[in-house]
């Protein structure tokens, strides 16, 4: 058996059913910017996002860039705030161009809420969002999404980029851990 049967308690979205997720998405995405002259600039962000950014992109029929960004994780004294730390910046300007934000999963929102104030004031002609996985029960600020391909229950999501303290993110589908393995981490903590 393989060892992420003893820790998923459900598979949520299997890798067909993502895949067709995917491919609708970007044929949204290509028809709302295929009249543009310049690529769309994709923004990922590390690391969550790296197996739907890498998919997206191969499914969008329009040009694109490709830049990347990191953010430091809040801890629980910064988290009402929003204020996180910058771990990777952009390789280019985007001043002027269409950007669109590919993440995995939007949560609370606090650090699109930081990515979207952030990337605005370097002056792009249009800023927008593409999560795959939105989870509103949890949502604290407001984010305003223009493409959205799942939304997801209150519970601990894994695979496809999303991660358990690092692990899981190669499952090749979306499913929901085990309470028990992440309560027991935290009590051994
Ligand atoms: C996850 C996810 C989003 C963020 C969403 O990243 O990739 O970036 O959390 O949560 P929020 O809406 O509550 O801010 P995480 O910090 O776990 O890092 P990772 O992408 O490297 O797993």
């Amino acid at each position: 058996m393989a060892r992420w049967q003893e820790e998923i308690q459900a598979i949520l979205f299997g890798p067909d059913v993502i895949r067709e997720k995917v491919e609708v998405l970007a044929r949204q995405i290509s028809a709302d910017y295929c009249t543009s002259a310049e690529p769309l600039v994709l923004v990922g962000i590390l690391k969550g996002s790296l197996f739907f950014l890498a998919d997206l992109a191969r499914a969008l029929s329009i040009p694109v860039e490709i830049e990347l960004m990191a953010i430091s994780s809040y801890g629980a004294a910064t988290r009402s705030s929003g204020a996180v730390r910058l771990l990777k910046d952009l390789d280019t300007s985007i001043a002027d161009r269409r950007v669109l934000i590919v993440e995995d999963i939007v949560d609370t929102g606090l650090t699109l809420s930081y990515l979207l104030r952030n990337l605005r004031e370097r002056k792009p002609h249009s800023l927008e969002v593409c999560t795959l996985l939105d989870k509103p029960a949890r949502r604290c600020v407001d984010i305003p999404i223009s493409y959205s391909g799942f939304v997801v229950p209150d519970e601990f999501v894994v695979g496809y980029g999303l991660d358990w303290d690092q692990r899981y993110r190669n499952l090749p589908f979306i499913g929901v851990l085990k309470p028990e393995c992440y309560t027991l981490e935290a009590g051994e903590g």
